[in-house]
């Protein structure tokens, strides 16, 4: 019989416990990414994976590479289209707008996966994850901020040294408008050495020719006039003063070239990028989206937001340490485990900040320890026949080999597990 296989581009992820396995590094960045959330009271908000084709048609644009090619579509039984989300900051704004709470404001975070039917490639998947962050109903000023003080919170979390996080403005609409209008104007006489790609997004939105991978289109950019020409001083200012605010602490620059590739975009946008990701060296965006909800039927909600790619930004921890003690609790023998699952029960309930792994298998102690090196543990709790009756335990520092290991009694145990 064929085997079955899962999709292109679609991950199964497992931690096996290899220490500097994908899956782990994932694992953990979720789990310290939502620490990171909740320490800046964020509440969150989970969507449904499905939704109306028409909610990214409208929010992302008819433009946008999502929309046009890359949409996971499909009808329903009943002969409606339905997609699987590519992004999570529409569904956020419907469901704010469904819940009739577009006048108030409100700090999100949701974790989840995410679908893009893209040429697979490093860092490019058809299912990824992301953590996204999305602060609705308050204007231009402190949101910003709050947000690159967020994007730098995560970059320090894990050390990432080789970030830089690019920031752009563009502009009011009119700004924009006036901005297009001379790409186009510039870019009219090179419509010839233009690939078909960039002259679809010439004619559909030119802004995003900006964004060409084309070396040649890239190099005909180079005389292009420049969106700082076109932003208001105000707008300049504020790039500014956010690259000084945080500049002893993360790597900021302005780039007025810096376009998204989505169209509810206005004002403030930026990108966290690292050169260790190759071709896809970005690993977080995000910017302002002040016309979404009106454009989605809700009143006007200015509103900042961004998200993390969370398999690019895994892939670049190098060799994670989990952030929890882990110890392992073994037994010798398999008639006496199940006279010890008390002692270890009694544990979990005493330190719930510590992991404990019960290996259950009948192997040798060997075996065992190896188990507990791999996955980590600090120590080892070891109880053979004579250890049992006697109410003692082995306590063996895996991690310093200048410590000793030591017998000590059940009520000690305990203790010494307490203050972990
Ligand atoms: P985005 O730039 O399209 O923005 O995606 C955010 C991040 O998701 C990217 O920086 C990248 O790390 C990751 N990503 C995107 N596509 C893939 C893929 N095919 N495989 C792996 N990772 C990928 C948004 O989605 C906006 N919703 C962000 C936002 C929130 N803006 C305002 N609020």
């Amino acid at each position: 019989m064929d085997k079955i296989q899962s999709l292109t581009g679609m991950l199964d992820l497992y931690d096996d416990g290899d220490s500097n396995d994908l899956s782990k590094n994932i694992f953990e960045t979720e789990k310290r990414i939502k620490k990171i959330f909740s320490n800046y009271f964020l509440k969150e908000i989970r969507t449904p994976a499905l939704e109306d084709t028409d909610l990214f048609k409208r929010s992302s644009g008819d433009a946008s590479d999502i929309v046009n090619k890359e949409i996971y579509s499909f009808n329903d039984r009943n002969d409606k289209s339905i997609s699987l989300r590519p992004e999570g900051t529409a569904s956020v704004i419907r469901s704010i707008i469904e819940k009739k709470l577009d006048q108030s404001t409100h700090k999100l975070w949701y974790m989840g996966p995410m679908w893009r039917y893209e040429r697979p490639q490093k860092g490019r998947y058809r299912q990824f994850y992301q953590a996204g962050v999305e602060i609705l109903g308050y204007p231009e000023g402190a949101p910003e901020f709050e947000m690159i003080s967020l994007v730098c919170s995560i970059v320090e979390e894990f050390n990432i040294t080789d970030c830089t996080i690019k920031i752009n403005h563009l502009g009011s609409q009119e700004n924009k408008k006036a901005y297009c209008d001379a790409l186009i104007k510039f870019l009219e006489p090179h419509k010839g050495n233009l690939d078909e790609k960039d002259l679809e997004r010439l004619s559909r939105n030119p802004l995003r020719v900006l964004d060409s991978k084309n070396k040649d289109t890239q190099s005909i950019l180079k005389g292009a006039p420049s969106l700082k020409e076109f932003l208001e001083p105000k707008s300049i200012q504020l790039l500014e003063a956010i690259r000084l605010e945080f500049l002893d602490i993360c790597k900021i620059e302005i780039d007025y070239t810096l376009v998204r590739g989505l169209d509810y975009y206005s004002g403030f946008v930026f990108e966290a990028l690292s050169s260790n990701l190759g071709a896809q060296d970005s690993f977080l965006g995000g910017g302002r989206y002040d016309d979404l909800c009106s454009k989605l039927g809700g009143k006007d909600l200015p509103s900042i937001g961004m998200a993390v790619g969370i398999e690019r930004f895994a892939s670049l921890i190098d060799g994670i340490s989990p952030s929890d003690k882990i110890l392992s609790f073994i037994t010798l023998g398999s008639t006496l485990e199940p006279k010890t699952y008390k002692i270890a029960h009694r544990l979990r309930s005493l330190n719930k900040n510590v992991i404990l792994d019960m290996q259950l298998s009948d192997s040798s102690l060997k075996a065992k320890l190896r188990r507990a090196n791999k996955n980590n543990s600090e120590y080892a709790i070891i109880i053979g026949e004579e250890e049992f009756n006697n109410s003692t335990v082995i306590i063996k520092p895996l991690k310093d080999e200048l410590k000793e290991q030591q017998t000590v009694s059940v009520d000690e145990l305990f203790e010494f597990y307490k203050a972990l």
